[in-house]
């Protein structure tokens, strides 16, 4: 059998993107993947079917809510939620074919089943042994278990991220417990395709790590959408009982105890790494404390001729962070010079509006010692965000102020999350807030608020 130059584990977007970036630099390429498709968690149960149903489901609201505004009337929309399923997977399955066809056109082998490591070099699936110069870890992770919480996606009722995809229909009301990402962009698709939701929350705020200023405005715009939030409150159990659950919380504050009835209760309490099966005791790589592999600023593992990448090490759990690994990771390998500025990646939540932030917050800023200036402008002052009604959020630049240096950019509007990229290039230039500002941005646009917030942090915004 012939040797690979390297063998990727796991077929998500770090190891994919790791895999055709390492074709196309002239190496002989396999990538091992047990699913029944390439892509990963992010094509087949993460990124692409939430958004195809926020999508659907934004649809769902937008008929609901704004279409008689705009004299669109009589609009009258039933959910055929099999169809919307259908919709979910036929998004999914040209994407994973995508890949498929991008393996092939790279000349990169799928190796179906799933993969363990010997050794150095050695990488047994089923019953053969692949010999590679190199191996990099992409195997991504799971939905981490809540204690006194069973999960049983199959049932229906107590289900993580990859139950509530494919619910058998909409609940008439739904618990979520954890008011991170997942939680509030499925409770969102949820709520709006008509089921009572209720977020329970460990801490005192939502998305823990985002600006304080867009938590709190994010908190009441979903407030206003419907969505019930109880915060403070630590989970201790979930019991169902004939397609039904009750969730048991406590108060942290006063230790008083609470019992909420559901039809189904999401568990989004965060995701944790995911190696079993890889055999990386007995190779003696080393991890961190909370198990995720421990990488140098190469992607090194302690093995020498092993890297991984991803969900799988430490860092924001995101398919771009995934994938600007996979590249740089294949530049490593090929013996070029890869690269991640993790001072400049995006996070964003698809919810509507949209949450885009990149950057230190204005706490973490204040923080770091530094002075800072911080620029604010609301989308009220937009013409595109009223005309779409969604002027309720803002953007706020936070920027460095002896240098004018951007450091960081939190954005609650519409399309936040193709915005928050401007903001991202200026970044990578080491611009200033002043050549935000001194760029032309066309007009109407939402774009237009960056520009105006890079203003304020100057001699000021114009249409305030
Ligand atoms: P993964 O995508 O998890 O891929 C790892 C692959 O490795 C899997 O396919 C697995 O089957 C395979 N594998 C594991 N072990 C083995 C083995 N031993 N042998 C062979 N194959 C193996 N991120 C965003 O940036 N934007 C979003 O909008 C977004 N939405 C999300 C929504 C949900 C509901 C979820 C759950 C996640 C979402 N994420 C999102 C996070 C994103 O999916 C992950 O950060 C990303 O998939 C990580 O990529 P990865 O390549 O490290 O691992
Ligand atoms: P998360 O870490 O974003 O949020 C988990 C929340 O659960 C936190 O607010 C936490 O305080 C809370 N929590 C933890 N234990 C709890 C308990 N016992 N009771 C109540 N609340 C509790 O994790 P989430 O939402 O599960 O997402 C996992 C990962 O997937 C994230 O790291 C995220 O980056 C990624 N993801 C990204 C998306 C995006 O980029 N749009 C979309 C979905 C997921």
């Amino acid at each position: 059998m012939s040797t690979y130059d390297l063998i990727v584990i796991g077929a998500g977007p770090g190891g994919y993107v790791c895999a055709i970036r390492a074709a196309q630099l002239g190496l002989k390429v396999a990538c091992v993947e047990g699913r029944e498709t390439l892509g990963g968690t992010c094509l087949n149960v993460g990124c692409i079917p939430s958004k195809a149903l926020l999508h659907a489901s934004h649809m769902l609201h937008e008929s609901h809510e704004n279409f008689a505004k705009m004299g669109l009337m009589n609009a009258h929309v039933d959910v055929d939620w099999s169809q919307m399923q259908s919709y979910k997977a036929e998004t999914v399955g040209t994407n994973t074919k995508g890949i498929e066809f991008l393996f092939k056109k790279n000349k990169i082998d799928w190796i179906k089943g799933w993969a363990e490591i010997e050794g150095a070099g050695k990488v047994k699936v089923g019953d053969t042994t692949y010999e590679t110069r190199n191996i990099v870890i992409a195997t991504g992770s799971e939905p981490s278990a809540l204690k006194g919480v069973e999960v049983d996606n199959a049932g229906g009722v107590v289900v993580d991220s990859t139950g509530a995809l494919v619910l058998p229909n909409i609940p008439k009301s739904m618990v979520v417990i954890g008011a991170g990402v997942i939680g509030l962009e499925l409770g969102s698709v949820y709520a709006r395709l008509g089921a009572e939701v209720t977020v329970v929350e460990f801490l005192d705020f939502i998305t823990p790590g985002m600006d304080g200023e867009v938590q709190k405005q994010f908190q009441k715009i979903l407030t206003k959408q419907g969505l019930k939030f109880v915060l403070g409150a630590a989970v201790s159990g979930v019991t169902t009982d004939n397609g039904t659950a009750k969730v048991t919380y406590k108060l942290r504050k006063d230790d008083s105890e609470h019992v909420i009835d559901a039809d189904c209760v999401l568990v989004a309490t965060g995701r944790r790494p995911y190696v079993a099966g890889l055999g990386l005791d007995k190779l003696g790589v080393e991890m961190t404390e909370r198990g995720f592999v421990k990488v140098n600023d190469h992607w090194q593992t302690s093995v020498k001729g092993i890297y991984a990448i991803g969900d799988a090490v430490p860092g924001p759990m995101l398919a771009h962070k995934a994938e600007d690994e996979g590249m740089a990771v294949a530049e490593v390998v090929a013996g070029k010079h890869g690269h991640v500025n993790y001072n400049v990646i995006p996070g964003v939540i698809y919810t509507t509006p949209e949450v885009a932030s990149v950057g230190l917050t204005e706490e973490a800023a204040k923080d770091s010692g530094r002075k800072i200036k911080v620029g604010k402008f609301p989308f009220m002052g937009n013409a595109r965000a009223k005309a779409l009604f969604q002027a309720d959020g803002f953007v706020k630049m936070i920027v460095d102020a002896e240098t004018d240096r951007v450091l960081g950019c939190h954005i609650i509007g519409p399309n936040a999350g193709e915005m928050i990229h401007e903001v991202c290039v200026a970044m990578e230039f080491g611009a200033a807030a002043e050549d935000i500002a001194l760029t032309c941005h066309a007009h109407p646009t939402c774009s237009e608020a960056v520009r105006e917030a890079a203003l304020a942090c100057g001699s000021g915004a114009i249409h305030v």
